[in-house]
């Protein structure tokens, strides 16, 4: 994410309060090109990021309120539990970063005790992101809110016009659980580049335990978790034209022990064939495409993975099963 200088455009709206919008974003990613490439290789594999188009964002707000899903609620649980006392720690007079801010509903729980200066909501999905910032700025009349419409996969910088309040960087959910451990120490590095040193980041993080509670949690009963899985095949159907038979594929979600990751795959349940393009695909029964890991950490591990990017970490909240963690890491 590379926020060069640019004007920033507020939206006109019937509210008081006005979203300044900040737009980044750049050429579209390489869809085509990393769908061709994934395929190719051997295992396949694609990006996890693809799984989020607009149905497959549809899909995931419905996986969260899954019984089997626990991370979103505990997540929520555990901010709604310790509010106050996060506060305290994040401290007065900052500027909140929130990456991959989507609906923008988690940082509601902590603004009932927190009151930062500014709120920078940043997403790559322009209007999901105006959207939810407009409403945050109607609700919470008192807070200026930013909009920023940008791929955080680069650089972190922030526009130009923030003041030189602490940088709290706020990035829920255990999304740094997609990424393989040199990506997520670098992801955070960055997260350090744009908080600087003194600069705090909270961040969600899914913790090790029982196989079964973390099999269920990816193979719910109601399938939504496969119709998310599956819906990355329907857009490579939609977006570049493929002729992909989505019935011949089945969602397959396990926990990697030795891996320490719950994985998901797509997999052939016959023999098949297909066409991207100009390319065609064959493949055999039981051939699969890896589309997401999702790494669980202990405490320790995740404290080294934070002391790896420069961050020590403040405080851990949990929940009472010790499922989740919230962590409060700080720029050293
Ligand atoms: C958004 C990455 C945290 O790994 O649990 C949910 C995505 N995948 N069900 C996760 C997901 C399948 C989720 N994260």
């Amino acid at each position: 994410m590379n926020f060069s200088p640019a004007d920033p455009d507020s939206i006109a709206t019937e509210s008081n309060n006005a979203v300044e919008f900040h737009d980044y974003s750049v050429t579209d990613s390489d869809f085509l090109g990393e769908v061709l490439s994934g395929l190719s290789r051997t295992p396949k594999a694609i990006s996890p990021k693809y799984l989020y188009d607009q149905q497959g964002s549809v899909l995931f707000d419905k996986i969260c309120e899954l019984p089997e899903y626990y991370p979103a609620r505990t997540e929520t649980g555990i901010f709604r539990d310790n509010v106050d006392d996060i506060a305290h720690h994040i401290g007065e007079e900052c500027i909140l970063v929130e990456l991959g801010s989507g609906s923008s509903e988690k940082i509601r729980v902590l603004l009932e005790s927190f009151r930062p200066n500014q709120y920078l909501g940043v997403d790559i999905s322009k209007e999901f992101l105006l959207e939810a910032t407009q409403s945050l700025a109607d609700d919470y009349p008192w807070l200026e809110v930013h909009a920023v419409c940008a791929d955080f996969s680069s650089e972190l910088t922030l526009p130009p016009h923030c003041n030189t309040d602490s940088v709290v960087a706020f990035y829920p959910g255990s999304s740094i659980g997609n990424f393989h451990t040199d990506e997520a120490i670098a992801f955070m590095r960055q997260i350090h580049g744009l908080v600087g040193i003194g600069g705090q980041l909270l961040i969600g993080v899914d913790l090790k335990k029982d196989e079964q509670v973390l099999h269920g949690a990816y193979n719910d009963k109601a399938g939504v978790t496969a119709a998310f899985n599956l819906n990355l095949l329907h857009r490579i159907n939609r977006e570049l034209g493929a002729d992909i038979d989505v019935e011949k594929f089945q969602h397959e979600a396990f926990y990697n022990e030795s891996k320490g990751r719950v994985e998901m795959h797509l997999v052939s349940i016959t023999n098949q064939a297909f066409m991207i393009g100009q390319k065609k695909f064959s493949l055999a029964t039981g051939d699969s495409i890896h589309t997401e890991s999702s790494y669980k950490y202990s405490l320790q591990e995740f404290a080294k993975i934070a002391g790896q990017s420069g961050f020590q970490v403040r405080k851990v909240w949990t929940d009472q099963n010790d499922y989740f963690s919230a962590q409060l890491l700080v720029a050293i």
